[in-house]
């Protein structure tokens, strides 16, 4: 199957950064958000992005402003679901808000468009469910930053078709991405393991085993991890950890994969890590 456009649904962090590599690949992109100001902060991410790609010399102006032209905005599903072959979905980890947008857009999407979830760590096979078409509904689960990351974990859900796995594994392949086939189970492969790491390092602060800068040190400096678990924690975002590690907890029904209270406490106070200016560490 042939994707001309892609409609990409949230503009935060993980959706500005599918709009951009996927425009950057030359593909046509709708992106949306139910937030106007989140639509603008996504455009002036990409933007920032790109600047410093021309400022690098790894393309020029010409270039960036063709890559801009590619993406549009908008604040209607209906708009994104109109022409688009594929559409992505990074909205909040929440099944429940989820299963809403994947309803609408199996409504208002034409019959052969794929519905793809970036989701960190939520069922495909539950998601595709709500629609009249889990044929057509697959995981596309990109790393944070995606504008530098390589992977994109491929989740088939229990019916997604061949097809629409090769399109998707193809589709990957042509954002510049190196796609990994992947079961649906709680967690997929990258957050089963990354996410206990840092569930693991929250509870030694809570403990009192070490500060967040310590824990951070011994991991970069000790393991050679690019970034400590609790700044890594604060890049991904405190709720989305959070979701993650309810999602492992109730799936697996395993007490391994309890989530610490102090990572609870956090997201209640609204200490979001980076994105709210919060976590375990203030940002500017
Ligand atoms: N967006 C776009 N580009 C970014 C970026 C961002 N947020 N942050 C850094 N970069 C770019 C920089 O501009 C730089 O590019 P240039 O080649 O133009 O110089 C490059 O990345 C390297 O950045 P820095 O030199 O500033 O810093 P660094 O060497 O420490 O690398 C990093 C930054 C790539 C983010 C690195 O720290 C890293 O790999 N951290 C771990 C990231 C990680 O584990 N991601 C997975 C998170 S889990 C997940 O995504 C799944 C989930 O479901 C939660
Ligand atoms: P974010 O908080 O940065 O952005 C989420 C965006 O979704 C916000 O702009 C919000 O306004 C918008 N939104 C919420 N409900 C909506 C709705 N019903 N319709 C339209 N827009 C809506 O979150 P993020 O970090 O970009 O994460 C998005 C998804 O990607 C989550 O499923 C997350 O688990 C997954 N993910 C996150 C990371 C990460 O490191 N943060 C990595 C991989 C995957």
């Amino acid at each position: 199957m042939e994707i001309k456009q892609i409609g990409v649904i949230g503009a935060g962090q993980m959706g500005s950064g599918i709009a951009q590599v996927a425009a950057q690949a030359g593909y046509s992109v709708v992106m949306m958000d139910a937030s106007d100001s989140q639509l603008d902060k996504g455009i002036e991410r990409i933007q920032k992005n790109l600047d410093r790609s021309v400022e690098k010399g790894r393309i020029s102006v010409e270039k960036k402003v063709e890559i801009l032209e590619r993406i549009g905005t908008t604040s209607k599903i209906e708009v994104v679901a109109a022409d688009s072959d594929i559409v992505i979905e990074a909205i909040i980890e929440n099944i429940k808000v989820k299963s809403e947008v994947f309803r609408e857009l199996d409504v208002h999407c034409p019959s052969h468009t794929i519905l793809a979830s970036n989701t960190s760590s939520l069922p495909i096979t539950e998601i595709a469910a709500v629609t009249k078409r889990p044929e057509k509904v697959i995981g596309m689960h990109f790393m944070n930053p995606v504008p530098v990351m390589k992977l994109v974990e491929v989740i088939r859900g229990l019916a997604t078709s061949d097809d629409v796995f090769h399109t998707v594994h193809d589709l990957a392949v042509q954002m510049g991405k190196q796609p990994v086939e992947v079961q649906d189970f709680p967690g997929f492969v990258s957050n089963r393991v990354l996410m206990p790491m840092i569930n693991e390092a929250i509870y030694t602060v809570y403990e009192g085993v070490a500060t967040p800068e310590a824990v951070d040190q011994v991991m970069k400096l000790g393991m050679n991890h690019p970034m400590g678990p609790l700044t890594l924690a604060d890049f991904i975002g405190l709720d989305t950890c959070l979701y993650i590690m309810e999602t492992l907890y109730e799936g697996f029904a395993d007490s391994k994969y309890r989530p610490c209270p102090l990572l609870r406490k956090y997201v209640k106070a609204g200490w979001l890590g980076r994105k709210s200016g919060r976590g375990f560490y203030v940002y500017e």
